[in-house]
């Protein structure tokens, strides 16, 4: 064992020197991108409807000078401050920040290419609480019975506790407590019946 241990030191030096090529003819699958909540509106067109009119949709405006005043008094925040350009706001009032395709980091000039796709990722979309549709989204175009499996390998995520306190928590200036049971479901959109058996590990919620 402490043999193998060994070699394995001695040979990453050696092929850090050597290039990469596994690499270049083979290269490393990239983490999924995020495509904004535009991209899910034709397959999933009332889960779409009812989500835009939710906070969380709209929830990047809050960030905006003058903007959700009482809430900012009460949390002792700057009314007039602008709050979209305040690294310390905005990734829990975005969509997959800093991630591949997701609303890029802000503090530094963004290109071209960021300016053009940020406005669609502001606020907390479908890929905030399904993961990046990057891969999932073509996937399912082809495989309308996919497995539930399938897709959790490409990143779709069955949101959870785990994923509202991801943001729900105590670093929110404005936090107030958050009982899952309480708020599942509840502001995110109306959640329909599925049409194919996707042999989830999971239990659906229907309603609102
Ligand atoms: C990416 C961050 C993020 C995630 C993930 C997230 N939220 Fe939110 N949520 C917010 C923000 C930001 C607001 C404030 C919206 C506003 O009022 O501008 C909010 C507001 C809400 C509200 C309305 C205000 C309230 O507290 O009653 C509910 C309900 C809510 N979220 C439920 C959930 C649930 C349930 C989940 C998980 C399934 C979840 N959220 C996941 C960021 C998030
Ligand atoms: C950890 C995630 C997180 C961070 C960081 C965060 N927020 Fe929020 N924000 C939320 C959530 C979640 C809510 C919904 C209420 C709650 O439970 O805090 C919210 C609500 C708000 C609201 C109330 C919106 C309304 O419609 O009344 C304002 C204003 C706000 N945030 C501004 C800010 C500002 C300004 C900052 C940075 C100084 C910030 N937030 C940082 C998650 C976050
Ligand atoms: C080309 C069509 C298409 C697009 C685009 C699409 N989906 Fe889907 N999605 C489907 C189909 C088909 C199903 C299965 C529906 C059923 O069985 O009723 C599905 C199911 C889902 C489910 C349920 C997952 C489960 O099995 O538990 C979620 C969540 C979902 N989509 C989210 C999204 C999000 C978020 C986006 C945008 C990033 C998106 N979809 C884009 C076709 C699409
Ligand atoms: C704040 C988190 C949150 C956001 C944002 C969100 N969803 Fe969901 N979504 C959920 C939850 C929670 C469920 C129920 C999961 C379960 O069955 O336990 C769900 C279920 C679904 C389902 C399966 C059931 C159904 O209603 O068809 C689809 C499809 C779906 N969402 C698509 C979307 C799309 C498209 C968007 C954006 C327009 C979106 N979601 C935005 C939390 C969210």
């Amino acid at each position: 064992m402490r043999r193998i241990l060994l070699l394995g030191a001695t040979l990453v030096p050696l092929m850090a020197a050597i290039p990469d090529i596994e690499s270049s003819s083979c290269p490393r699958r990239d983490e999924p991108k995020y495509l904004g909540s535009k991209s899910c509106q034709k397959c999933h067109y009332k889960e779409y409807a009812s989500w835009q009119k939710t906070a969380m949709a709209k929830s990047f405006e809050a960030l905006k000078p003058g903007a959700a005043a009482e809430s900012k008094k009460k949390a002792h925040l700057d009314l007039a401050k602008d709050y979209t350009q305040d690294a310390a706001c905005v990734a829990c009032h975005v969509t997959g920040y800093g991630k591949p395709g997701g609303y890029p980091e802000v503090g530094r000039e963004w290109t071209v290419e960021e300016k053009a796709r940020a406005p669609a990722l502001e606020g907390v979309g479908c890929e905030s609480c399904h993961g990046p549709g990057g891969d999932t989204s073509p996937f399912k175009k082809d495989n309308k019975d996919y497995k539930w499996a399938d897709i959790a390998k490409m990143g779709a995520i069955h949101p959870d506790e785990k994923t509202c306190v991801s943001c729900h928590n105590k670093k929110s200036p404005s936090f107030r407590e958050f009982i899952f049971a309480d708020k599942i479901g509840k502001d995110t959109h109306d959640l329909l019946k599925l049409k194919r058996d996707h042999g989830c590990d999971h239990q659906h919620r229907e309603g609102k």
